[in-house]
């Protein structure tokens, strides 16, 4: 998995350098595909539950699950990528949230609740700590924000399979669900909107956007849980930001 990890964050910091004004959402499916397979991955996506490419890409109002094509990214945009990789019969699941040039105070301010949301989640993937414990932090970290966490799409264990057991929401009580222990992989995923947390499935059967065209960002790691505490799996060694 940590493997598949690397792969997952090399493609996520490929098409991040990459995503430009100008450039198509398919632009990146198809940069994303090339690399991931030239690495001896296979892209987990494409193919899952009939789903037609090798990441997602949803900007702004999309939450996640946008489907590549004609799109070409705008200044100003921000736009969630989520990648999967299979390698060796392992996956890795991990998204991040672009700025295209430069976006709007109130995008960069999200983008970094976001993403503390995150870390702040991480930070639980302790022994003895309970599953709910994760999704106590994220949802504090968002609400104190005054942004909605989205409760209809969670995280999700990972390891053979993208979506194993347990489902891990975004919110919740803590100190509820099983304890934590020693290897156990979980897909930790906030996504958060700006506005109200109800969001749309598109014609497509896919995409999914916020209700009320709020601003929607999601950050996602696997991470595994060990003795030395967290260890994210598609931590980025040079992420980088357009
Ligand atoms: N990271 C997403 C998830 O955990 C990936 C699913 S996209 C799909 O649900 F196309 F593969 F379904
Ligand atoms: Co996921």
């Amino acid at each position: 998995m940590a493997r598949a990890g690397e792969v997952v964050a090399e493609t996520l910091a490929l098409v991040g350098e990459h995503a430009r004004p100008g450039v198509t959402t398919q632009d990146l499916d198809d940069l994303a595909d090339e690399f991931i397979r030239s690495r001896g991955g296979i892209p987990t996506f494409k193919g899952y539950r009939g789903y037609p490419a090798s990441i997602c890409v949803s900007p702004n109002s999309m939450v996640v699950h946008g489907i590549p094509g004609i799109y070409a990214l705008r200044e100003g945009d921000v736009l969630s990528v989520d990648v999967g990789v299979t390698l060796d019969g392992f996956v890795a699941d991990s998204a991040y949230t672009f700025a295209i040039g430069d976006v709007s105070e109130e995008a960069e301010r999200l983008l970094e609740a976001v993403q503390a949301a995150l870390a702040a989640g991480i930070e639980q993937c302790r022994l003895g700590n309970r599953l709910s414990d994760i999704s106590h932090a994220i949802q504090v970290a968002t609400v104190s924000q005054g942004y909605s966490v989205v409760r209809s799409l969670v995280g999700h264990g990972v390891g053979r399979s993208m979506h194993e057991e347990p489902q891990i929401p975004n919110y919740g009580e803590p100190g509820r669900g099983p304890q934590l222990a020693e290897g156990m992989t979980f897909a930790i995923e906030p996504m958060i909107t700006a506005g109200g947390p109800d969001v749309v499935l598109h014609d497509d059967e896919w995409s999914i956007s916020t209700a009320d065209d709020s601003l929607a960002v999601h950050f996602e790691h696997t991470v595994a849980i060990t003795a030395e505490g967290p260890r994210i799996l598609t931590a980025a060694t040079s992420a980088v930001r357009s």
